[in-house]
C-alpha cells in the first residue's frame, strides 16, 4: 500500500483543507498509531495506520461504488451465470451489490479479477485506449529462445489476423529437466485468450496461466479463491497505471 502525506490523508478524510491540516499537525492535534505527530513530512498508510484527530478516529468517506479483487481459481468461469452450470465468479463473491467482472479471465486461467458495480470504471479499465498493464505468469512447454522472446515483445500475429502490441517479457525460470519455461508477460490489451494465442503464435503451448497484477494491484497476498475490497487509493492507482 502506497504511503501518503498525513495532511493529504486528513484532508481526504474531510477534516479540513491540506493547509489547515498542516497547522493541526504542528499544533499536536493528530495521533498516528497512538503517537502524537507534529512533523510535517510524516507519511501514513491509509486504512492501515490508525489516525486520530482530536481523539476521534478519522475515516475515509464511504465509497459510492463497490470494487472487489478476486483471486480467481482455475475451473471457474468469468460470467454471472453459466448455462452449463459451471462455477461462476459470482458464486465466490457473494455481496448484495450487483457487481460485474471487469474484463475476463478464461476458465483455465487463475488470478486477479476485479468486480464492480461502477460502469465507468469497467469502461475505463477494459478500453484498450487506456492501456492498463496486466501482468501474467505464463508456463509454457519447452525452452524459449531469444528470438521467440523478441517476437513476443515486438508483437505477433494471433488467430484472427490481429497483430499484438509490444509486450514486456521476462524469464522467471527455465527448467531443462522438466522442459518448461516460466515467464512474466505484461500486456495492456485484452483480446480474448490473448496470452495463450501469443504463445501459440510462436509455437508454444501454455500449461499454466496466472494473472498476477492489474496495474499495480496484485493478488500475491490473497489466497486463491478468496477476495477483498479495494480501497479508494487502489482504485485510483489502477486508473492511473
Ligand atoms: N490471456 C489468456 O490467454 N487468457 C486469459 O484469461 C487472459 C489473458
Amino acid at each position: 500500500m502506497e504511503e501518503i502525506r498525513l495532511q493529504k490523508y486528513l484532508a481526504e478524510c474531510g477534516i479540513a483543507s491540506r493547509r489547515k491540516c498542516e497547522i493541526y499537525i504542528t499544533l499536536g492535534k493528530v495521533r498516528v498509531n497512538g503517537v502524537v505527530v507534529t512533523k510535517l513530512g510524516t507519511k501514513v498508510k491509509p486504512l492501515i495506520d490508525e489516525v486520530f484527530f482530536e481523539d476521534k478516529k478519522v475515516m475515509l468517506p464511504q465509497q459510492k461504488y463497490t470494487y472487489i479483487l478476486l483471486n480467481k481459481p482455475i475451473g471457474v468461469v468469468t460470467t454471472v451465470k453459466d448455462p452449463f452450470q459451471r462455477p461462476c465468479v459470482l458464486d465466490l463473491v457473494k455481496v448484495k451489490q450487483r457487481v460485474l467482472p471487469v474484463g475476463r479471465l478464461d476458465m483455465y486461467t487463475s488470478g486477479a479479477l476485479i468486480l464492480t458495480d461502477d460502469g465507468d470504471f469497467i469502461y475505463r479499465v477494459t478500453h484498450p485506449k487506456h492501456e492498463i498493464n496486466k501482468t501474467y505468469i505464463v508456463t509454457i512447454v519447452g525452452i524459449i529462445e531469444e528470438k521467440e522472446i523478441q517476437q513476443l515483445q515486438q508483437g505477433v500475429r494471433i488467430e484472427g489476423g490481429y497483430q499484438t502490441k509490444p509486450a514486456k517479457v521476462s524469464i522467471i525460470k527455465i527448467d531443462k529437466e522438466k522442459n518448461i519455461t516460466r515467464m512474466e508477460i505484461v500486456i495492456h490489451e485484452g483480446k480474448n485468450r490473448q496470452v495463450r494465442k501469443m504463445c501459440e503464435a510462436i509455437g508454444k503451448k501454455v500449461v499454466a496461466l496466472h494473472r498476477a497484477k492489474i496495474g499495480t494491484i496484485g493478488v500475491k497476498n490473497l489466497p486463491i479463491g478468496s477476495w477483498r475490497y479495494l480501497n479508494t487509493y487502489e482504485v485510483e492507482a489502477i486508473l492511473k497505471s
